[in-house]
């Protein structure tokens, strides 16, 4: 089953275009990460997505319960950017109140998440002398309560230093092998890469990529190769079969298979002094399609 679906969901606010019809579809018990560059529109569809903006088009279901129904929302677990605490209240006394406002729920409940989020230690402290990580971890043990099935996070990684991601993605990941689903964004793509079983990337509120984080890397392998300059021309006319880019005297050719280049050159008379497959890491691969993306739309827009 589904647990978020969402189909042509577009959001605009005056002349600009947030979210640009997103299709998504969030299998149950995955860690699915919504990526995308400063601006993206990642806020945007997660505001939408727990029904605190209305989309300006597309439809939302998540839980299998279309929204604006309130039921839809009900038994989703969510930080967004910031989240916000009384400063003057300890770690635990925000859980509890968080927990009694979110409809009374189990006292005991406020321990448990407290250790998940790995806070039992400063529990008793007023959130004031949190740091920016220790607020984060609250955040995310703030959504946690009440076990819900479906918890949508926005950058939870945002401000924690490596040990405290390191943290993070254990949380996460013992999270789903309680049978949970976490939707979380990121705009560093290295931070999730390891937790994610899929994710989508988006730039300028739009879709441009999604698949498994092992497969995006694996599909996108590039082929380069060196000829000799003389030969510059003649290969140039033989790679344009595939999407190809010159770069210092090489192509990089939009394949991933090295003897099939090599193949067409051969036949057209080219011999190649040099011909390796490239597999990119999905942090560059994530940086090409996020500068391209931006070139597209600047092109567009002159
Ligand atoms: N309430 C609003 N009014 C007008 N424009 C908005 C509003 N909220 C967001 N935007 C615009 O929509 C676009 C997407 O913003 P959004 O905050 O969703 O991006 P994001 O991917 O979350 O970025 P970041 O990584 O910086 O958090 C931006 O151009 C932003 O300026
Ligand atoms: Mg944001």
């Amino acid at each position: 089953m589904n647990v978020i679906s969402c189909a042509s969901l577009t959001k605009r606010f005056g002349s600009t275009v947030a979210v640009d019809g997103l299709d998504l579809e969030v299998a149950a018990g995955q860690v699915y990460g919504f990526l995308g560059p400063n601006g993206a529109g990642k806020t945007t569809t997660i505001r939408m997505l727990l029904g605190l903006i209305t989309p300006t088009e597309g439809r939302i279901e998540l839980l299998g319960r279309r929204l604006p129904d309130p039921r839809a929302v009900a038994r989703t677990g969510s930080m967004i950017e910031e989240p916000a605490f009384y400063p003057w209240l300890t770690g635990r006394r925000n859980l509890e109140v968080a927990a009694a406002t979110g409809g009374g729920r189990d006292p005991a409940e406020v321990g448990r998440v407290l250790g998940l989020a790995g806070l039992t230690d400063v529990a008793a402290r007023k959130v004031n002398a949190y740091s920016q990580g220790m607020r984060q971890r609250l955040g995310i043990a703030a959504a946690m309560l009440g076990r819900p099935p479906l918890l949508i996070l926005d950058e939870p990684t945002n401000g924690l230093d490596p040990s405290g991601i390191r943290e993070i993605r254990g949380l996460l990941g013992d999270l789903t092998a309680d049978g949970s689903t976490v939707f979380l964004s990121s705009h560093l793509l290295a931070e999730v890469e390891q937790v994610c079983d899929r994710v989508a990337v988006v730039v300028r509120g739009r879709l441009v990529d999604e698949g498994a984080p092992a497969t995006l890397g694996a599909i996108r392998r590039r082929v380069k190769v060196g000829v000799d300059p003389a030969d510059a021309g003649a290969a140039r006319r033989l790679l344009s079969r595939w999407p190809v880019q010159e770069m210092n005297g090489e192509f990089l050719v939009e394949h991933d298979n090295g003897r099939d280049v090599n193949g067409v050159l051969a036949a057209g008379g080219v011999i190649a002094e040099r011909v390796t497959v490239e597999q990119p890491r999905l942090e560059d691969r994530f940086l090409e399609i996020t500068t391209r993306e931006d070139a597209h739309a600047v092109i567009a827009e002159s």
